[in-house]
């Protein structure tokens, strides 16, 4: 009985068959504790030999039970932590990056260029006054170049500004010549959109004054920033035009080497030497401050230029409104690349 008992207990499977295995051999009714009881038929000699007998059976089997139980426990505690274990060694899930915006990134091109020519960069306010957006600017409201912008008017009379130009006179009347800087921000238009306009663009503005300051200074910054963007063999053409603040006035056109094979003229911007009126318009602001009038008399040069032109042919966007439709197929483009 005791070798089939043993056998018993360790094949045992699990806690519940070692149980079953206890209950049969040393339970109240197992087949041990019965032999026990049939001591008492016994004659009184043999009694002692026999009892001591099933008694050792018992202990053997109570000490092979409890080992089998400490190692069924075992394993099954290991089960559990193997069943919980994390594999630190597999692999992680991909965060998805996120990168600059195309427009971002021809702004940060183009504010370095003109961060090595010593320029300030600036940014400033996207709800404009009529007075800084028009009136300072040498814009009348009854002179035709009002038509030529189309503008989102705030119920309070003020507007979306229409052109980062207004920040010449904010940055005019705030700082004394000589002074070199470029703005970079949001404009807003009041018209249909198409494949190259959009109601909410970006200019780069950038202004120059100082004592002799002439249309050559200006001539050869546009042709550094042509440079800078597009390498040494980059040209750039101007052309007469009409902007109210600035006399003369040009448009700017800048030609390199495509790689694509598509050399053009990209027409860039506008330009010119700063308007007399638009200085004046300036010193009246600084006056009504009590500031010195320090800007009649000075020259300087202006111009404005869309990131997005540049950025459209830099990276092949065909639609201008591919830019802000926020459409991840375009803007996924983008991702985990800074510059
Ligand atoms: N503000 C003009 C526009 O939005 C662009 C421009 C033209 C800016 C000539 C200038 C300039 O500073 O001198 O169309």
């Amino acid at each position: 009985m005791q070798t089939q008992a043993l056998q018993e207990i360790a094949a045992a499977p699990d806690g519940e068959a070692l149980q079953a295995v206890k209950t049969r051999y040393v339970g109240k009714s197992g087949l041990v504790t019965k032999e026990l009881g049939t001591l008492g038929k016994l004659p009184p000699e043999e009694r002692k030999a026999r009892g001591a007998e099933i008694n050792a059976v018992r202990a053997a089997l109570e000490t092979a039970l409890n080992e089998r139980e400490a190692v069924l426990k075992q394993a099954a505690l290991d089960a559990k932590l193997a069943s919980e274990a994390i594999d630190v060694t597999l692999p992680g899930l991909p965060l998805p990056a996120g990168g600059l915006h195309p427009i971002n990134r021809v702004y940060d091109d183009l504010t370095a260029i003109y961060e090595r020519m010593g320029y300030a960069v600036i940014e400033g306010p996207e709800v404009e006054d009529e007075h800084h957006n028009f009136e300072a600017l040498n814009v009348p409201w009854y002179h035709p170049a009002r038509d030529l912008q189309d503008t989102f008017w705030l119920d309070d009379g003020r507007l979306l500004r229409t052109h980062t130009s207004p920040m010449q006179i904010r940055y005019m009347v705030a700082h004394e010549p000589a002074l070199k800087v470029v703005v970079r921000g949001k404009v807003y238009r009041y018209e249909a959109t198409d494949a190259t306009h959009e109601a909410m663009f970006h200019q780069l503005e950038g202004l120059v004054v100082g004592d002799g300051i002439s249309m050559t200074d200006l001539k050869g910054t546009i042709a550094e920033m042509a440079r800078g963007l597009y390498g040494p063999t980059a040209k750039v053409r101007f052309q007469p035009s009409y902007y109210p603040f600035v006399e003369p006035g040009a448009d700017f056109a800048v030609w390199w080497d495509n790689p694509r094979g598509e050399s053009k003229w990209l027409e860039l911007g506008g330009c010119g030497m700063i308007h007399p009126n638009v200085f004046k318009a300036v010193d009246d602001l600084r006056e009504a401050e009590g500031r010195e009038r320090v800007y009649e008399g000075k020259t300087g040069f202006a111009f404005g230029l869309g990131p997005e032109r540049i950025a459209m042919l830099k990276y092949g966007i065909p639609d201008i409104r591919y830019f802000y439709a926020n459409d991840p197929k375009v803007i996924g483009q983008f991702r985990g690349e800074l510059g």
